[in-house]
C-alpha cells in the first residue's frame, strides 16, 4: 500500500493546526484574565520554552522513527518489554476522550456564528442569560451543531492524511491567521491597546502561586497538543530526513504568537467596549459579545469573523484529536480508513451528547457526580490525568528507554550543542514537572 506523506509545510501548518485550537483563543486568554495577566504568561512562556519544545521534539520523534500508529511506534521502538511499552500508544485514546466535550464546544462556536450575523447582546447581563440559556435548555440548538461539528470532522478523516487532513489545514490555517492579524491590526488603532499590552506583560508577581505555576503548565501541554499522540502520529507521516526540530520549532512559535495576538485583541477589544478582563470560560461567549455590540454594525462583522476563526481553530485540532485512533484500526486491525473514521466519530458524537445532556436542567441532576457534572469531568480527567501521564511516558520513553546513540544520530545534527540540554530537560526537568502538576491536579497539595 501507497502511504501518504505530508509534504514539509503541510506537516507543520497540520500540526501548528492541532496545537491552535480553543486552547489559544478561548482558555489562554481567561486564564491569563484569572491568574492576573503578565507574570502569568511569563511562567507560561517559560513552561512552553523548557518542557513544551523539549517534549514536542521528543513525541515527534517517537512518531518518525515508528512511522505508524502510536502503539505500534511504541512497541517497534522499545528495545525490550515491548508487550509493556505499547501501552504508551493508547494514550490515542485521551484524544477521543477530549472531543466528547471539544465537540459540543464548537457546536456552540457554531451556533455563535450564525447568531452574532443578525443579533449581538446589548449588555453583559443579556449575553450571560443568552449563554446560559443554550447551555442549559436548548437541547436541540446543541445538538444540531454537535452533529454538524461530528459530519464535518469525520468526512475529513474519511479521506485521509493528503486529501484530508492537509488539504484542510493549507485552507483553514492561513485564513485563521489572516482573520486573527486583521483583526489585531484593528485593535492596534484603539486607545485601549496599551492596557492590553500592559495587561498582559506587566508582571505583578504577587499573582503568581503554585497553583498558577500548574496550571501554567498544564495549559502548555494542552496547547501543544501533547501527551496523547497527536503530534506522533502526524510526525509519522512525515517524509524521511525532515527537520524535526525546524517543525517543532514553527509549530511552538506558531501556537505561541496566535495565543499572544488572540490575548492582546481580546483584551483590547474588552478594554475599550467591555468591561475588563477577568470574566472566566465564558469571556468570549459572553463578555465578548456584548463588547462586539458596543462597536454597532462593524461588531457583527467582527463577531462573526472572530467565531469563524475560532470555528476554524477548534476543527484543525478536532482532526488531530481522532487521527490517533484512527490510525490505530487501520494499522493494527486492517480497518478500512472509512470505517474506523465513522466509528471512531460515532464514539464521540454519541458520549458528547451524553455530555451535552449533563448541563441541561432536568438531565443535569442525574448525570453529576461529586462537584462535577459528566462534561467537566471528562475534561478534568483528561486534562489532569491523561495528558500529564502521556507526556510522562513520552519523556521517560525518549530520555531512558531508546538507545541515546539513536536519538543523537538524529537529533543531534538538529539541534548542535543545545542536544544536551534538551537531554537533560527531557530526562529530569520535565518528568518532575509533570509529576508535579498531576499530584495538585489530583488534588494531592
Ligand atoms: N491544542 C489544542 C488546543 O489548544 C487541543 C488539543 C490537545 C489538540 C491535545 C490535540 C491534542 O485547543
Amino acid at each position: 500500500m501507497k502511504i501518504a506523506r505530508f509534504s514539509r509545510i503541510g506537516f507543520i501548518l497540520a500540526a501548528a493546526g492541532s496545537a491552535v485550537g480553543l486552547g489559544n483563543i478561548w482558555k489562554f486568554p481567561y486564564i491569563t484574565g484569572e491568574y492576573g495577566g503578565g507574570a502569568f504568561v511569563f511562567v507560561y512562556l517559560l513552561t512552553v520554552l523548557f518542557i513544551g519544545f523539549s517534549i514536542m521534539i521528543a513525541e515527534m520523534l517517537i512518531g518518525y522513527i515508528g512511522r505508524k500508529d502510536t502503539v505500534s511506534s511504541f512497541e517497534s521502538i522499545a528495545p525490550t518489554h515491548k508487550h509493556l511499552w505499547k501501552y504508551g500508544g493508547f494514550q490515542g485514546l485521551a484524544g477521543l476522550f477530549i472531543m466528547i466535550f471539544y465537540s459540543v464546544v464548537i457546536g456552540w462556536i457554531f451556533h455563535y456564528i450564525i447568531t452574532s450575523l443578525s443579533t449581538l447582546p446589548a449588555s453583559i447581563k443579556e449575553a450571560e442569560s443568552t449563554f446560559n440559556t443554550m447551555l442549559h435548555t436548548d437541547i436541540w440548538t446543541q445538538l444540531f451543531y454537535h452533529s454538524v461539528a461530528f459530519v464535518w470532522i469525520t468526512y475529513v478523516l474519511t479521506k485521509g492524511i493528503k486529501g484530508g487532513i492537509e488539504k484542510m489545514n493549507l485552507v483553514l490555517m492561513p485564513a485563521l491567521m489572516v482573520i486573527l492579524v486583521g483583526m489585531f491590526i484593528y485593535a492596534l488603532s484603539l486607545d485601549a491597546f496599551p492596557k492590553a499590552v500592559h495587561f498582559m506583560f506587566a508582571p505583578d508577581w504577587s499573582k503568581i502561586n503554585s497553583e498558577a505555576f500548574v496550571v501554567a503548565v498544564g495549559h502548555a501541554f494542552f496547547t501543544l497538543s501533547l501527551g496523547m499522540g497527536a503530534i506522533m502520529t502526524y510526525a509519522a507521516s512525515l517524509e524521511k530526513n525532515s527537520n524535526i526540530v525546524k517543525a517543532a520549532f514553527w509549530v511552538v512559535f506558531l501556537d505561541t504568537t496566535i495565543a499572544i495576538v488572540a490575548g492582546l485583541m481580546l483584551f483590547t477589544f474588552l478594554y475599550q467596549y467591555g468591561a475588563g478582563p477577568a470574566k472566566g470560560p465564558g469571556l468570549v461567549f459572553i463578555s465578548l459579545p456584548a463588547a462586539f455590540y458596543e462597536m454597532g454594525i462593524i461588531g457583527n462583522a467582527f463577531a462573526v469573523l472572530f467565531f469563524i476563526a475560532l470555528a476554524f481553530a477548534g476543527l484543525t485540532s478536532s482532526v488531530s484529536l481522532v487521527e490517533p485512533m484512527v490510525q490505530y484500526f487501520i494499522d493494527r486491525f486492517s480497518w478500512s480508513r472509512l470505517k474506523a473514521s465513522i466509528l471512531m466519530g460515532l464514539f464521540f458524537y454519541l458520549i458528547g451528547i451524553i455530555a451535552l445532556l449533563s448541563n441541561i436542567d432536568g438531565f443535569k441532576e442525574a448525570l453529576t457526580w461529586g462537584d462535577k457534572n459528566f462534561f467537566d469531568w471528562v475534561d478534568y480527567f483528561t486534562a489532569a490525568i491523561m495528558l500529564p501521564i502521556g507526556g510522562l511516558i513520552m519523556a521517560l520513553f525518549v530520555g531512558f528507554v531508546i538507545d541515546k546513540r539513536k536519538v543523537e544520530s538524529i537529533l543531534k545534527p538538529q539541534l548542535g550543542f543545545a542536544f544536551e540540554a534538551w537531554y537533560f530537560s527531557l530526562r529530569y526537568i520535565t518528568p518532575v514537572a509533570m509529576f508535579i502538576v498531576m499530584l495538585n491536579l489530583l488534588g494531592v497539595f
